[in-house]
């Protein structure tokens, strides 16, 4: 498919998508599934929209930190306008705890997004609107999610990783590796019954219910702050920026030394920093914030990546490693099947580190699977099948990654 028909079908989707609500402008994921706003979603429609229409980028920001907390955390979910109907129980019954939104929050991208959408037009305004929010939202993820300054910040429910029921957090919600999605989704909604009990207070008692250092979330971060950095520079706040720096290098350190072993990042659970050693695609997350280093890159690549009872798929990139027991191509959500911003973080994370041909390949499916079966939520690893909500947003990083991050 040609860079221009994929273009149209993008702007198709987002322009349907697109919702207005009291004067705010918003894309939702998908009508007939996710008909609200989502926070790593919301990251991931800017970074698409900055590729269409950088004013539409920047309203996508605006509106997303509208729904800010006191403390700084920013929710997974803002309703805005209420959906009713049985198709949208699975999301109406996420609002934990707040009315309007939700209690729990996602993987932080919004200092990249934003930065994305600065480094092509240079409007200082617009950093200036959202530094603030910016600043007070990463200042909670750094402190509130790291009460003893460990240097890793931590998720209180499996639904924070963006990756709802990834197998990752099977043992901790004492699953095994085959189950229900209801049975998973039950756990998770317990989870809440229990921060709900304690104020959502995070550093004192979220942690003794669920306290996962994922590898994706701490490796989106440093990133993140890495942007961030950038951004207080900008905005003059030079002393900010030295510190966000330096806090995105003590994160990369202390991944090192708690969550390397084998070659590989793996996430953990407790103060005690037990490995989770179930293999996702997280083990290919720090290839976006540079964590490991080339000679690991390239044995990782080798031995995961290129192999076929792995991640070697016909379409690429499954989510998880088909060795795995709870691996199921055409499983629930995250389960197996390929998603596109696995995709997306990983085709970066490739070329960050000079792995063109690879990148190629998991560029090459993501068209692929556009091509064969449309805008879907998720897909089959073997077939390329379409799975999931339709008319799904997510598809649209593919004219990011065409166009290879442009203003990085
Ligand atoms: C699913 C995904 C999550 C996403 C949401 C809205 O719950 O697991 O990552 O944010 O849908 O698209």
């Amino acid at each position: 498919m040609e860079l221009k028909k994929i273009t149209q079908q993008v702007e198709g989707i987002m322009l349907k998508n697109r919702k207005q609500t009291n004067g705010h402008q918003y894309t939702i994921p998908s009508p007939d599934t996710y008909p609200y706003q989502w926070l790593w979603d919301s990251c991931f429609h800017a970074i698409i929209l900055s590729h269409i229409n950088l004013a539409d980028a920047k309203e996508e920001l605006l509106s997303l930190v509208m729904a800010q907390f006191e403390n700084g955390m920013l929710p997974h979910m803002i309703y805005w306008e209420r959906q009713e109907g049985p198709q949208f129980d699975h999301v109406n019954l996420l609002e934990w705890g707040r009315e309007g939104m939700s209690t729990i929050t996602q993987p932080p991208m919004l200092a990249y997004a934003a930065w994305r959408i600065f480094s092509q037009d240079q409007d200082l305004i617009f950093l200036h609107k959202l530094y603030r929010s910016l600043f007070h939202f990463y200042q909670y993820l750094l402190h509130q999610r790291d009460p003893h300054a460990r240097h890793l910040v931590g998720i209180v429910n499996p639904d924070e990783s963006g990756e709802d029921n990834s197998p990752r957090f099977d043992m901790l919600l004492d699953l095994p590796p085959r189950h229900k999605l209801e049975e998973n989704y039950n756990r998770r909604k317990n989870l809440m019954v229990e921060n709900q009990k304690c104020d959502f207070d995070a550093p004192f008692c979220m942690k003794n219910f669920f306290w996962v250092k994922d590898v994706p979330f701490n490796a989106i971060l440093i990133e993140n702050l890495r942007c961030l950095a950038r951004i207080a520079e900008k905005v003059g706040r030079p002393y900010d920026a030295g510190y966000f720096l330096e806090k995105a290098e003590f994160i990369g350190k202390a991944m090192r030394r708690h969550m390397f072993e084998d070659g590989v990042f793996w996430s953990t659970y407790g103060d005690h920093f037990t490995k989770i050693k179930v293999k996702t695609w997280a083990m290919f997350a720090p290839l976006f914030s540079g964590t490991y280093t080339p000679a690991e890159v390239a044995v990782l690549v080798e031995e995961h990546l290129e192999n076929e009872q792995e991640f070697a798929t016909e379409f690429l990139l499954p989510t998880v490693s088909l060795d795995e027991p709870s691996f199921q191509a055409k499983g629930d959500l995250w389960r197996g099947p390929v998603w596109f911003a696995p995709n997306w973080f990983v085709f970066h994370g490739l070329r960050n580190f000079g792995f063109e041909k690879q990148a190629q390949r998991i560029l090459d499916s993501t068209v692929g699977l556009l091509e064969k079966s449309g805008f879907r939520e998720y897909y089959d690893p073997h077939t390329g099948e379409g799975l999931g909500a339709r008319d799904f947003t997510w598809g649209g990083l593919v004219l990011d990654m065409l166009e290879g991050g442009k203003s990085k």
